[in-house]
């Protein structure tokens, strides 16, 4: 919900690199990756923010990283991840593989999250002998919106639990490395339901050893919600490293050894490092409502409009003196009636009432470095925007402004 920059800081940002502008706090992803230091393994899920200069200060600080496409793993690649098979500190985690992606994990023996037992099967002709994690669908999930439940039968998402014992076939008969067991049941989940995930991985890790499987680590996946809103709840990890260290520990007692212990956040990571600043370029009145109309949209933050998501948000005056506050309806320059910030579908209440606003002033939304950047798209032929990390004193330009030009190209000339 806090911004982690001053307003001179602010300013002085979006003087020098223009808005719409990405900006992420280096300092707070360190203290989150400090919170979850109990886990054995953090496994960083890039999709949530993944610039390669974000995914070097992660290896930096000896977070692992977790891929879902050849591009994914690009990044991890040039951000410095090594990958040489079972220690690989990059995992691919799909439901589905091409050609071109089965050939890169291949190349690069990546260890494989399979979420569908085809998987196992192309990637045991192509590669006897690969790393694999199964991805279990406990049966149930939960998440902020249906859009991000990945469990129960209505996700597409990993193995149904039942058909545990046909992966681990498949395994057996394609000669491939069974690794460990992963459960990812949702993103945003609600923690009432986290003992019933622990109790459903120990029971699949006696279902495996029972299938005369062996394995080295467990994966809690990610999930882990952060407060976007006043009043949420904030997560103690420390107890939430405890349920899991429980269940690994029934789980060593059935295996008969240690077992490894790995969790796979992406929003708890970055969220709330990050802010999307924005210009205020019109302001103006339509019937009961006033609109602050900015120079960014849904192209950039998908969130609002995609699952009526709530981003704290707030104005900066230049002068440093404030409006009256008032009920706004901060929308971008897309020529869609969707692209805004503060009011969602279903009856889902978004922040209205903001710092008076007029032309030139600084809207920052807070909290966008997850699922920010990572998500926007070029819809209206806005070129992507800028990104911008800053550590202390340090400022540095981790992503050029995307051009016109650059976009047309793809189409010219062909
Ligand atoms: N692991 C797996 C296998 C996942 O599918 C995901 C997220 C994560 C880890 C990380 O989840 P997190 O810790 O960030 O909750 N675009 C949505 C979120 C989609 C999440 C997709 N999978 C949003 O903006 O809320």
């Amino acid at each position: 919900m806090t911004c982690p920059f001053t307003s001179a800081q602010l300013w002085s940002l979006a003087d020098q690199y223009g808005t719409p502008l990405w900006v992420y706090d280096a300092a707070t992803i360190r203290a989150r990756i400090a919170q979850l230091s109990h886990f054995d393994t953090i496994r960083f899920a890039q999709k949530a923010c993944s610039n390669i200069h974000i995914l070097k200060l992660m290896r930096e600080q000896g977070v692992k990283v977790d891929a879902v496409s050849r591009g994914e793993i690009a990044r991890a690649l040039a951000a410095g991840y090594r990958s040489d098979g079972a220690h690989s500190e990059i995992v691919f985690t799909a439901d589905v593989m091409d050609e071109a992606t089965l050939a890169t994990v291949v190349e690069h023996r990546v260890p494989v999250n399979a979420g569908s037992i085809d998987m196992l099967h192309q990637l045991a002709a192509a590669s006897p002998g690969h790393a694999v994690w199964l991805r279990i669908n406990p049966g149930f999930g939960h998440g902020h919106s249906n859009k991000t439940n990945t469990g129960g039968e209505h996700s597409k998402h990993g193995i149904w639990h039942t058909d545990l014992l046909a992966a681990l076939d498949a395994i057996r008969a394609g000669g491939l490395h069974l690794a460990g067991l992963h459960m990812h049941i949702g993103s945003g989940v609600d923690y009432g339901h986290l003992s019933e995930v622990c109790g459903a991985m120990v029971q699949l890790v006696q279902a495996t050893k029972d299938a005369g499987h062996d394995l080295e680590a467990i994966s809690a996946g990610g999930g882990l919600s952060i407060p976007y809103r006043e009043g949420d709840p904030v997560i103690d990890t420390a107890h939430y490293h405890g349920l899991w260290d429980a269940a690994r520990k029934q789980a060593e007692a059935i295996v008969g050894h240690a077992l490894g212990l790995e969790i796979e956040p992406g929003r708890f990571l970055v969220a709330e490092s990050g802010v999307l600043l924005g210009t205020v370029r019109a302001t103006k009145n339509a019937g009961i409502n006033h609109f602050v109309l900015v120079d960014t949209g849904f192209n950039e933050l998908m969130r609002p409009s995609m699952y009526g998501s709530f981003h704290a948000m707030h104005i900066e005056r230049r002068d440093g003196t404030s409006l009256a506050a008032r009920d706004s309806v901060v929308a971008g320059p897309l020529c869609e009636s969707g692209d805004v910030f503060t009011q969602g579908d279903g009856g889902v209440v978004l922040p209205r009432p903001l710092a008076g606003a007029t032309v030139g002033d600084l809207l920052v939304i807070h909290d966008t470095g997850a699922y920010g950047a990572s998500m926007s798209s070029n819809y209206n032929t806005r070129p992507l925007a800028a990104e911008v990390l800053v550590d202390g004193d340090r400022v540095q330009l981790i992503r050029r402004r995307q051009t016109v030009e650059q976009l047309l190209a793809l189409e010219l000339g062909l």
